[in-house]
């Protein structure tokens, strides 16, 4: 018997949990970091070529993907070609394994700064607060210095948030959840931006550091201007959370017509707004800051957690009034951002689990989120940001870009992107032009696989973040391979036979002969 897939029960619901996997943490702030780092509104340059090029043809292909097969990204790629399936495992197994339980315990760090903001509880050193007394950062990734217990106990609440909304399946928690969850952030981001355009010294930097394009920084004669060019390409992948089968698993829940094209265009425009919407905020608040101390901007801006984590929270301290208000707000705008992110990762890999093994959704649930839990507590050690930095570097630079060129092979070439153009088109809505075959058999890979080079070479040549070599392939290269051989190990157990019995596309057969 046919068992029933669930669907999303409106075209918004889906909708709002693509874009609320795709805005995380990543658009607060690496977008604007990046930006900074890169020439300013020159920046955009490369952004949005990036989008065109790699980002929408991309999300296109997952979406089609995921919608044609109707089925999780090992059952897909299975159903295309049997060989492929250990790839087909490795983008959700890397997606948990290697993303969520690290965006797990820095959600929690954010759930403990949002406590800490309603007294201001950071005090007014506010880098060797989250480094010393917070985190209590050991030296070296080796040392792990036993368990944070705030932190261990927010990671646990973020992993029962996720494990509610998932053990209701998609229509009744995912798609629900994102209902809340979407609108909240879109009001809750627009408040923090008005408030932080407001204060003293924001225009003045937005206007110098964030609108200003420099343009020679994103020559491309230049080695300095090609890097901006990859980092752009690195930066749309990562936001728009490709490459991980993500967008595959939620397009397999639409119903049979659907408008694929527009949904993913709207995807990635909603997406990249918010970043560059946020951006003013984060660009707003630093400038008041580095004006009220009397330090220059460059020294003000941070990337990564120390950003969030120390910059803001310096900002905070300096804001003359509400800064309690000012503070919650921003944590909670990344605790809702982070959270549905988080889901998204936890289901790419629940459903792959349900479409292999015979287990209902409710057990797997409680059984993923269990392992979650256990597999964050690393990152809840004195050690975790130094672990969680060396992982999340080798996943986005090698993982995450050979997936989306996998990708490319998978569709482009071997089932050839004129059949899944021709699916797209027939189920209605915007139709794609032949361009899109182009941009997935050569320009997208091509481009992906510039990336991975020059990835390789740079960390052949440099050992990433001074780190220990043994740390490095201990904690960045044992992740990439525990997953593949994960995949490996999964994708041996044999499907039921009428799961992985390829679905008729009569549609199909004469471009296939
Ligand atoms: N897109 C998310 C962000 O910008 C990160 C993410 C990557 C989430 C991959 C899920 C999967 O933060």
């Amino acid at each position: 018997m046919a068992e029933k897939r669930s669907l999303w029960g409106s075209k918004i619901g889906f909708l709002l949990a693509a874009i609320g996997s795709a805005v995380g943490l990543g658009n607060i702030w690496r977008f604007s970091y990046m930006a900074y780092e890169n020439g300013g509104g020159a920046f955009l340059i490369p952004y949005l070529v990036a989008l065109l090029c790699a980002g929408v043809p991309l999300m296109i292909l997952e979406y089609s993907l995921g919608h044609r097969e109707k089925a999780s990204p090992p059952l897909a790629f299975a159903r295309i070609n049997p060989l492929w399936e250990p790839l087909g495992w490795w983008m959700p197994v890397v997606a948990f394994f290697g993303i969520n339980l690290f965006y797990a315990a820095v959600i929690g760090w954010c759930i403990n700064y949002f406590g800490l903001s309603l007294t201001l509880g950071w005090g007014t050193d506010t880098q060797s607060f989250f480094f010393g007394e917070f985190l209590q950062l050991s030296d070296s990734p080796f040392t792990l210095g036993g368990i944070r217990w705030p932190v261990l106990a927010a990671t646990a609440g973020a992993w029962a948030i996720c494990w509610t909304i998932c053990y209701r399946e998609v229509s009744r928690g995912i798609e629900k959840a994102s209902m809340i969850f979407m609108p909240l952030l879109v009001i809750l981001t627009l408040i923090l931006v008005g408030w932080s355009l407001r204060l003293d010294g924001a225009r003045e930097a937005i206007r110098e550091f964030y609108l200003k394009a420099d343009l020679s920084k994103i020559a491309l004669n230049t080695a300095e201007g090609r890097k901006v060019w990859v980092a752009a390409f690195g930066q749309i992948f990562f936001t728009l959370s490709l490459g991980f089968g993500i967008m595959i698993t939620y397009a397999s829940y639409l119903p049979k017509k659907t408008d694929i094209t527009g949904n993913a265009l709207t995807t990635c425009i909603l997406n990249c707004l918010y970043s560059i919407i946020a951006g003013f905020a984060v660009f707003g608040t630093i400038g008041f800051m580095a004006n009220a101390k009397g330090v220059p901007f460059d020294e003000a801006i941070t990337s990564g957690p120390g950003l969030a984590f120390v910059v803001y929270p310096e900002a905070i301290n300096q804001l003359p009034i509400l800064n309690q208000l000012f503070g919650a707000l921003f944590f909670l705008v990344l605790i809702v951002a982070g959270i549905s992110s988080m889901i998204s990762l936890t289901e790419a890999f629940s459903c792959s689990i349900c479409d292999k093994f015979v287990i209902s959704r409710q057990k797997a649930t409680t059984i993923i989120c269990s392992l979650g839990l256990i597999g964050s507590i690393p990152f809840t050690t004195r050690a975790g940001l130094l672990i969680l930095d060396i992982a999340d570097h080798f996943i986005n630079n090698y993982a995450l870009i050979i997936g989306g060129i996998l990708e490319c092979i998978l569709i482009g070439w071997l089932l050839k992107s004129q059949v899944m153009r021709r699916h797209v088109n027939n189920s209605g809505g915007i139709r794609l032009w032949p361009v899109w075959d182009i941009c997935i058999r050569v320009i997208t890979p091509a481009v992906l696989l510039i990336m991975l080079v020059g990835a390789l070479l740079e960390d052949f040549t440099r050992a990433y973040g001074a780190y220990p070599i043994k740390a490095l392939l201990l904690f960045g290269g044992g992740i990439l391979f525990v997953t593949r051989l994960l995949s490996f190990i999964l994708s041996h157990v044999p499907w039921r036979p009428e799961k992985l019995k390829t679905k008729h596309h009569p549609e199909d057969e004469n471009l296939l002969t």
